[in-house]
């Protein structure tokens, strides 16, 4: 059986930065609230004029880079949004363009925030059953595109950027080891967009109730995110063959401070263990995953051999959680 790792990882988000205190001239709301309820301290926010793709280009080429490959050694692209650039084609397609690489498959995955999870996820499943070789995978969210700035139980929370990773083979033992995904599709309405699809296409109507934005139950998704973490993390080291004790890092997915908190509580595993950059970026979505590991990985604290849980929820409601043991020898000959 080929075993599938990631070779490289890179990272892009817009240069702007909207300060909690430029949130509280713009919505009813306090440092102090945004800060002790979720942690977050700042968020980017993109310039108008770009669109996921270019943020997704930057960081796939940056993963890239960090595998040591050049565009035309991949053989297959997915990107997970909710915010592409348009309808269609998939912003994968436009990805696929901008690297100048030929005929290959390129497609988008929605799946909110678990979206980077469940990219790797299925492209690990491709390149295993062949005949692909080497995946680039792009977790990107413009969610400031989509947030109602006039609603302060949602403007708060949310940020651009993106998430890339390479995915190839790896030498046994190595690279995905257990991963799991999920969804409780009947709990979906707790996070949605409602208008701009095929049950109420965007008409005067539709803006005018602001229905092109984020609509959120907070706290309904607050319990199931805490749940889920504990549970989904719990389900993957089991299911290698670990114990917990044994997990050197966790990534989750960055929605929340006291959401991770909560998860590392239940979990048993000490806080120090989870990678938190939610403070700068604020919840970004499917690029949320894998900005953190980019992180976490160029800042030499994730070690070759280290076992890695990245766990994430979302829209859907939705959940995916994979273990890796961390290769850092780069792309290999398979
Ligand atoms: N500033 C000041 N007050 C606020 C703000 C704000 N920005 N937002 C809400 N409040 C008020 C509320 O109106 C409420 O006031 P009331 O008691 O007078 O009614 C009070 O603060 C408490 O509100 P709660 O919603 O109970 O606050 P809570 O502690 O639950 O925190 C939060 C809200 C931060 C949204 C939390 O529920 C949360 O993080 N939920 C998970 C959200 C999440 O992770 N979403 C992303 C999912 S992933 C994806 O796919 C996008």
């Amino acid at each position: 059986m080929t075993h599938i790792g990631i070779l490289g990882t890179g990272l892009a988000v817009p240069k702007r930065v909207l300060t909690n205190a430029e949130l509280e001239t713009m919505v009813d709301t306090s440092d102090e609230w945004i800060v002790s309820r979720t942690g977050i301290k700042e968020r980017r926010v993109a310039e108008e004029g770009t669109a996921s793709s270019h943020f997704a280009y930057e960081a796939a080429v940056k993963a890239l880079d960090g595998a040591g490959l050049n565009p035309e050694e991949i053989d297959l692209i997915i990107c997970a949004t909710v915010t592409p650039d348009m309808a269609f084609p998939a912003t994968a397609c436009l990805l696929q363009d901008r690297l100048g690489i030929g005929r290959i498959p390129a497609f988008d995955l929605s799946a909110g925030c678990s979206g980077f999870g469940y990219a790797l996820t299925v492209a690990a499943s491709m390149l295993r059953s062949g005949p692909y070789k080497k995946a680039l995978v792009v977790g990107v969210d413009l969610l400031s595109r989509i947030t109602d700035y006039e609603d302060r139980a949602t403007c708060v929370l949310f940020g651009d950027g993106a998430g890339a990773a390479v995915l190839g083979s790896v030498p046994a033992g190595f690279g995905i080891l257990a991963s799991e995904l999920g969804a409780d599709g009947a709990s979906g309405a707790a996070l949605q967009m409602p208008a701009g699809g095929s049950l109420k296409p965007a008409s005067l109507a539709t803006v005018e109730s602001r229905e092109h934005y984020i609509k959120m139950q907070g706290s309904d998704v607050f319990k199931f995110a805490v749940r889920i973490m504990d549970e989904a993390a719990r389900h993957v080291v089991r299911s290698a063959g670990l114990n917990l004790e044994e997990v050197d890092w966790i990534v989750p997915h960055q929605a929340n401070v006291r959401i991770i908190k909560a998860a590392a509580d239940r979990l048993g595993i000490p806080e120090e263990k989870f990678f938190v950059n939610v403070d700068r970026y604020g919840n970004t979505s499917a690029a949320s995953i894998g900005l953190a590991l980019d992180e976490l990985a160029s800042s030499g604290q994730l070690k070759h051999g280290d076992y890695v849980v990245l766990v994430g929820f979302g829209a859907g409601l939705t959940w995916s959680a994979l273990l890796l043991r961390w290769w850092a020898g780069g792309s290999t000959s398979g």
